[in-house]
């Protein structure tokens, strides 16, 4: 049995880091494991211009450990006024690297987002035209589509329309959660790729439903059924370059989980690499994880893929639980993935 893998040093291509002191109490666990990360700007206020996203990467700048070799890569929050010559100069000055699509009312904090896709048009032009990636949060919002069917009526009535008006768009269906959105994306061509998170990896809808609800167990988009798990395990193991990883880890404390109204968002990036080695493993892929973490990413971003490397190490015995993050506010829960994880991090 494999006991050490060494790969080149990975990347998340979807994050969610906050702000205040939650950031200065996360970042430090995608910074000690990631080089890069792409960091979703639904705060609160939204990232609305490249501005904005200037004073957030200054913030989590800050907040790096010393030590840690870690670049943020800042994400624009489109909404129907966003200026696509704003657009198009904060990705040309390297202040942006993508645009992320948020349906109104898809997800936490998407109030802002987009309720008319055809209003972006002019922004997505602009994208097209300079080769800058446009993320999507692919759910419908439709209160008569039902919510485990959000994913696959997006894909009908939204991606493939704006897929046909805009066929060299670099288009990335973030973490998708169903055999649709994996078939969708093996129908394309390379301008569509698609993140995987951790979660969706190992999880379906019972770990959310069965047995009481299971609030550290919900996100957006929700698990589905296990036929959907197994796709995104077959698709991200096979080593398909469309195919690469955004934890999506999405850190709420735990008191706003835990409520009759409970927030969407796992917080999985502690033990994540852990988990992937482990899932790889059970596959027989292990050679297959460094495309899926460090080299499917900076392909599709076009980036330079990352320099250093990290080594894996198996042990027979299982490994505990990371602890939980306190805050001054409350503790944030670190994903469970209610299986034996033997491999960690070697910090060598
Ligand atoms: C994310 C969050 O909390 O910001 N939550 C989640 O369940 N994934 C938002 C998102 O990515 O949809
Ligand atoms: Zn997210």
């Amino acid at each position: 049995m494999q006991t050490k893998l060494t790969i080149i040093s990975p990347d998340d291509w979807h994050l969610h880091l906050r702000n205040g002191e939650v950031l200065s109490k996360v970042l430090p666990f995608t910074s000690r494991h990631f080089q890069r990360a792409i960091v979703m700007p639904n705060l609160q206020p939204p990232v609305l211009c490249a501005a904005d996203a200037n004073i957030y990467r200054d913030e989590i700048v800050a907040a790096i450990p010393d030590g840690h070799n870690f670049t943020p890569l800042m994400v624009l929050y489109l909404t129907e006024q966003t200026d696509p010559e704003d657009v198009r100069k904060g990705f040309l000055a390297g202040e942006l690297v993508a645009v992320k699509l948020y349906p109104a009312g898809a997800t936490t904090n998407s109030d802002a987002g987009v309720k008319d896709i055809e209003k972006i048009y002019p922004v997505l032009e602009v994208m097209q035209e300079i080769g800058m990636p446009f993320l999507v949060h692919g759910e419908v919002v439709d209160a008569d589509v039902d919510i485990f069917d959000r994913e696959a009526v997006f894909i009908d009535q939204k991606l493939i329309p704006i897929r046909q008006r805009f066929p060299n768009l670099k288009i990335v269906f973030e973490h998708i959660t169903t055999k649709d959105g994996v078939d969708y994306v093996k129908s394309c061509n390379e301008n569509t790729a698609a993140t995987v998170t951790t979660h969706h990896l190992v999880i379906n809808r019972n770990a959310m439903l069965v047995g009481g609800i299971q609030p550290h167990y919900y996100c957006l988009p929700v698990a589905k059924r296990e036929l959907h798990r197994l796709a995104l395990v077959q698709a991200v193991t096979s080593g398909d370059k469309r195919f690469f990883l955004g934890t999506d880890s999405a850190p709420h404390l735990a008191q706003y989980k835990e409520s009759s109204c409970g927030c969407a968002g796992i917080f999985n990036v502690a033990n994540t690499l852990p988990i992937l080695a482990q899932v790889f493993e059970r596959e027989n892929t292990l050679e297959n994880l460094e495309k899926f973490v460090s080299l499917n990413g900076p392909l599709f971003y076009n980036l330079p893929v990352n320099t250093g490397t990290m080594t894996l190490l198996r042990s027979e015995t299982p490994h505990a639980l990371p602890d939980d993050v306190v805050t001054n506010d409350g503790v944030i829960k670190v994903f469970d993935p209610k299986m034996a994880i033997h491999w960690r991090v070697s910090q060598a």
